[in-house]
């Protein structure tokens, strides 16, 4: 007799912890973080202006898209979006809130979509459970599906050390979550054959809970896009 294993079997532990920990907390993650709301003008003015970098109708992916918010907040700027991330539990509210859009599960490290596919990729806090080490290989995967010319935005949170998250609205799981400095990011992007067109760090808004200055950093595919 053959038994089956689960197609995240084989997924680095931290992977696999990052997954349980969404899976456990979807819901309370989605009510808290609802949208992009009018109490964010500067983010989503960040967004807005990745999307016009982008263009309009122009296949962009968002990895680590959980409940879509940004997912409906690109497609409303024109752009062809999909998302993807590692937990279902995400993805089905990701669904009920964005009828019409794709959402599909996968991980960013081995991104089921091909070479130079992509005008433009969003990573809007979801590289912030990876471990460093592990960066230079999810940056790799990201250049390998943006085509040249194509554009990349990270956002993530600016700091040295991790904060673990103990039990969040009660779950019986933690994770940590990691930070960063945007000169670290810019050279990791550098190194992955990125050019960096813009970074941005915005002091931390206490209405919204944040503790930290948020980084941001947009880079760019060398070479030009090919008409479609
Ligand atoms: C802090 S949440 C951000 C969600 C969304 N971008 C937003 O701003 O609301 C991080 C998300 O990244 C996803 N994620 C973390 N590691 C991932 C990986 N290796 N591949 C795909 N998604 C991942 C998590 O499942 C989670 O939904």
């Amino acid at each position: 007799m053959t038994t089956s294993r689960p197609a995240h079997a084989d997924q680095p532990e931290h992977v696999r912890t990052t997954r349980a920990f969404y899976d456990a907390i979807a819901e309370d993650y989605a009510e808290t973080f609802r949208d992009l709301s009018a109490a964010m003008p500067l983010d989503r003015a960040l967004l807005a202006g990745f999307a016009e970098l982008v263009g309009e109708g122009a296949p962009v992916a968002d990895v680590g898209c959980g409940p879509g918010r940004v997912t409906g907040f690109l497609a409303s700027r024109g752009l062809d979006v999909h998302g993807v991330d590692l937990s279902e539990s995400m993805l089905a509210i990701a669904r009920r809130e964005n009828p019409g859009l794709r959402f599909e599960q996968g991980s960013m490290f081995a991104l089921d979509l091909p070479d130079g596919s992509l005008a433009g990729l969003v990573s809007w806090y979801s590289t912030i459970h990876t471990p460093p080490e592990d960066l230079p290989a999810v940056y790799a995967e990201f250049r390998r599906v943006l085509a040249p010319g194509g554009h990349l935005l990270v956002a993530f949170q600016m700091g040295d050390e991790p904060r673990r998250h103990v039990h969040p609205w009660g779950h019986p799981v933690s994770l940590d979550f990691r930070r960063m400095r945007p000169e670290q990011v810019a050279e990791l992007l550098e190194e992955a054959g990125f050019a960096l067109v813009q970074r941005t760090v915005r002091e931390p808004d206490a209405r919204q809970g944040e503790p930290t200055p948020q980084a941001s950093l947009i880079a760019r595919v060398p070479g030009e896009r090919q008409a479609s």
